[in-house]
């Protein structure tokens, strides 16, 4: 029988185990022959598989193997089907068994705080459920082929501007809330075997020290039985890290830190336990891996290739369609203009850049389709070329119709750096302008990785935000673009209409190196809708060529407790004339709350596919996380008791449908009073407030009758300002104005007194 890693472990001496603790190279771990433990590769992700060899750099600089690139997050997501993100989840296992690949570096969950972030196009969403439900989607995927995933970037990873120095500052509540439940997803429903702690500091800690987070909040919190791996050089103090629960420090140091934490342990400034700790959880779960290694699953990169394609068409999102110019039909003549549809931006740069074996463009794929092409401008310049635009203008002139493709340049978003603006590139949006006024039947289609200004949405009748949507994109389009795939994905992110409206615009980047989340839990929609802004679309946005009705939203009951679940029905139809799949969208929304909350939030979604005519029932189970906040005095999920509306909504801006259901909290949130404690927060505790009535009496008494208080105004202006001033008067008033009030019968003594029996009721 093997031994168990707790056994490997005694056997090994000090140096052995701190050499465990760190990579061989760039993308292997290390192995201690003499008992057998192997090391492991590993890879890149997280949309396709990155497989160095030699050469090895983490920038995606230097070539991998060729591999096939599956649609990034950005538009993974956007599908809002967790079936087909585990399916590519499934490829990528698939491809990584094939390749002896242990572990696929991905996925990325940082939430998307602003559209300048470089890295969006690796993220899913603004809004933490989502990005949590599809995270776990894709960790299933992989990891159902014993491969593992290292969920990145732990935690609050949410530029690329300082990346590797900067200082996330972050309050609690808006942590708990927008930051870290899709990791908390990943831990505990996804099962990840492996995370990977960012660059950056969180709350002034390095991720890759704090143990904050990956050992008292990760292991004993979420109860994660992984691996903690650090990014590519982030570590800073490795002894610190040993001690917080960093398991692998990647890539190698030569060696450099191992020997700090052996010195560490020798001069007693670490326990040595820390060092076993790490090494166990690195050999178990690598034997995951090596105890069901099989290179020779097959990994047909065709098949990969035409998957990627099908699973592209469900990533689009359909944003416009003015008068129904989409889908084209056969017969009609379409200028296709734009060099994406030759050369399309399918993928981000850095270290997710797969070295696609094939790339299908927009051309390629509807070569048969009889359609015309003009370039109009050069990907990779700034500048209008006269000759290009008159050559476009020509195209559009003698179409029926023109499908524009437009975007962003690889040099536009990448990781390493953020965007400075939202905007394409300025001959870009001439070009489409100028198209527009010649031939207003005009559909743009983009490809980027996060949110641009439309300055030209007015003129285009149909638009559809493709996304980076993989090497097969241009099969993706053109099934989109004539119908052949009815679209059906939805925004997992707002559009804005200027940067300077978005949530973190007076803040985002930080001074220095410090980066202070100011604007809290408002992220997103959550901000949006708060606000009441125009937005150019909002999340959860899309159209398809089919329509659906929702009908017959019911609860399972009127009022709940907060330890109770609460199953909720609604039926959809498709009503339209063709077959689609509509994305059933819940929100929770507190009708009124003590702390502040966002309108609404999404606590759960479907994908159903509708034959036209054909109804569904979709079912939702909501339970206490639904309708909880973060609560800082318990530091724990809160529910506040109260009516909640239960909205079933097409995007986070338009509820279709409302139900109501009372909540009723279970928890006493802790309350020790004190002289300073007001009147109306007293009043939630019966207990204390029986204390004290009488006195509460007597000082109703004075505020209700105070002459004095009442305006020189109408009998009747006097009599209502006077009574909600005395009653306002009176909520607000701490114990101690009893002493002013009482004419003398309250003093100190006697209120201390009153506060001992009001803390022990
Ligand atoms: C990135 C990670 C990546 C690693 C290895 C780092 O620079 O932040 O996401 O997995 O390099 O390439």
């Amino acid at each position: 029988m093997s031994k168990t890693p707790r056994e490997l472990v005694a056997e090994m001496t000090l140096e052995e185990k701190c050499s465990l603790l760190s990579g061989l190279d760039f993308w292997h771990t290390k192995s201690v022959d003499r008992l057998g433990i192997k090391g492991v590769m590993y890879s890149d992700g997280p949309h396709g598989l990155r497989k160095q060899d030699d050469k090895a750099d983490h920038l995606g600089v230097n070539d991998s193997i060729k591999a096939v690139c599956f649609p990034a997050a950005c538009g993974s997501t956007a599908s809002f089907d967790r079936e087909l993100v585990r399916t590519m989840g499934e490829a990528v296992g698939a491809e990584c068994q094939h390749e002896q690949v242990a572990v696929n570096l991905g996925p990325a969950i940082n939430i998307k705080r602003s559209p300048l972030c470089g890295r969006n196009f690796e993220y899913m969403s603004e809004d933490p459920y989502l990005a949590g439900e599809m995270a776990t989607a894709i960790i299933q995927g992989v990891q159902s082929k014993h491969i593992g995933v290292s969920v990145k970037h732990f935690a609050a990873n949410d530029q690329e501007h300082r990346r590797m120095s900067s200082d996330s500052v972050v309050d609690e509540r808006t942590l708990r809330e927008i930051y870290l439940p899709a990791f908390e997803a990943a831990a505990k429903k996804g099962k990840a075997w492996t995370f990977m702690c960012s660059y950056n500091k969180v709350n002034g800690e390095y991720a890759s020290q704090n143990k904050w987070l990956l050992t008292d909040l990760l292991r004993k919190e979420w109860g994660y039985d992984g691996i903690v791996m650090s990014d590519w050089g982030a570590v800073s103090d490795r002894v610190k890290g040993v001690e917080a629960g960093l398991d692998m420090e990647m890539p190698s140091s030569a060696g450099v830190n191992d020997a700090e934490v052996v010195k560490a342990v020798r001069e007693g400034r670490l326990d040595e336990k820390y060092v076993d700790i790490c090494v166990e959880r690195i050999i178990e779960v690598h034997n995951r891996y090596l105890e069901h290694a099989d290179p020779s699953t097959p990994w047909d990169k065709e098949a990969d290739h035409i998957l990627a394609g099908k699973l592209g068409a469900d990533c689009e999102v359909l944003l416009k369609n003015e008068g129904g110019i989409l889908p084209l039909k056969d017969g009609e003549k379409i200028a296709v203009i734009g060099e994406f549809a030759a050369k399309p931006r399918f993928q981000g740069g850095g270290s997710s850049h797969i070295n696609s074996f094939k790339v299908t463009s927009l051309l390629d794929a509807a070569a048969d389709k009889g359609v015309t092409y003009a370039q109009g401008y050069h990907i990779n310049s700034d500048d209008e070329d006269a000759a290009l635009v008159a050559e476009a203008l020509e195209a559009a002139k003698a179409a029926d119709k023109v499908v524009l493709v437009a975007g962003l340049p690889d040099s536009y978003e990448s990781e390493g750096y953020d965007r400075k603006h939202m905007r394409i590139p300025p001959n870009q949006n001439a070009l489409i302008e100028k198209v527009a006024a010649v031939n207003p039947n005009l559909v743009v289609l983009l490809y980027n990785g996060s949110p641009v200004e439309m300055p030209w949405l007015a003129c285009a009748k149909g638009l559809i935000e493709g996304y980076l949507g993989g090497q097969n994109v241009g099969t993706a389009n053109r099934a989109v673009l004539w119908g052949e795939v009815n679209p059906s994905a939805r925004l997992p992110e707002t559009m804005p209409v200027k940067l300077e409206d978005t949530p973190c615009f007076l803040s985002y980047g930080g001074e220095g190196n410090t980066a202070v989340y100011n604007e809290g839990i408002f992220v997103g929609y959550r901000y949006y809708t708060k606000k009441k802004m125009p937005v150019l679309f909002p999340f959860g946005y899309g159209l398809s060529y089919t329509e659906f009705t929702y009908s017959n939203l019911r609860l399972s009951a009127e009022s709940i407790k907060d330890t109770d679940t609460l199953q909720v029905c609604v039926d959809v139809t498709n009503t339209g004339k063709c077959a689609g799949k509509e994305v059933v969208q819940l929100y929770v929304s507190d009708r009124e709350s003590e702390v502040f909350r966002p309108v609404r939030e999404l606590k759960g979604f479907d994908k159903v596919a509708l034959q036209p005519g054909e109804t569904k029932t979709v079912a939702f189970t909501l339970d206490k996380r639904s309708f909880a906040y973060w609560n800082t005095q318990i530091h724990d999920w809160h529910v506040e008791t109260g009516v909640f509306d239960i909205q079933i909504c097409k995007d986070a801006d338009t509820p279709v449908l409302c139900a109501p259901v009372t909540v009723e909290s279970t928890v006493v949130l802790p309350m020790t009073f004190t002289e300073d404690s007001i009147t109306m927060d007293i009043a939630k505790y019966p207990k204390a407030m029986a204390v004290i009535s009488q006195l509460m009496n007597n000082a109703a008494a004075i505020f209700g009758d105070s002459e004095e208080q009442k305006p020189e105004d109408s009998e009747a202006a006097k009599e209502a300002v006077s009574d909600e001033m005395g009653q306002a008067m009176m909520a607000y008033l701490p114990l101690r104005g009893m002493i002013s009030f009482s004419q003398g019968r309250i003093n100190h003594e006697i209120l201390k007194g009153l506060l001992d029996q009001m803390n022990n009721a």
